[in-house]
């Protein structure tokens, strides 16, 4: 049976496309679920992708990861410089867990350039625009093999 990977994008993203094309380009996140999909097939992997802009959200989507999902690609978005609860819900998940984000966050405002995830992240593709969503996939697969 194929692997089921959860692709998580937190606030602002269902923007994506609208929002600060200077920062996150002109692509939509239906666009980002199409380029994950297609990367998904050749990779012989299944995803369920998501987005909410509630932390809450995030956290039981995180929490179900842990009897459906073999890793986690997760953009938290703002919830990354801020949620201990985030973090604390990607600690008891037991796969790879792969963090993403557009923009290089670390070339950014101070107050991007922590990010708790990271504490737990695997690895962290950043900076990469929204190709980033498939390098990630592909870091966790290589991660599952
Ligand atoms: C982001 C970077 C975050 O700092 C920001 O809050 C976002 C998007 C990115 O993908 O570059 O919403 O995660």
């Amino acid at each position: 049976m194929r692997k089921t990977i959860y692709i998580l994008n937190g606030p602002n993203l269902n923007l994506l496309g609208k929002r600060e094309p200077h920062l996150y380009g002109h692509q939509t996140l239906a666009d980002v679920e199409a380029l994950c999909q297609a990367a998904a097939g050749e990779l012989g992997v299944s995803i369920r992708f998501r987005q909410s802009n509630a932390e809450h959200q995030l956290i039981d989507w995180i929490q179900e990861a842990r009897d459906e999902a073999s890793a986690i690609v997760i953009n938290p978005a703002a919830y990354t410089h801020t949620s201990i609860a985030i973090l604390d819900a990607l600690k008891a998940f037991a796969g790879p867990v792969i963090e993403i984000h557009i923009s290089d966050i670390h070339k950014r405002e101070a107050f991007r350039q922590h990010s708790y995830v990271s504490l737990r992240a695997n690895d962290v593709i950043a900076g990469k625009g929204i190709e980033g969503y498939v390098l990630a996939l592909r870091r966790a697969v290589e991660l599952l093999n």
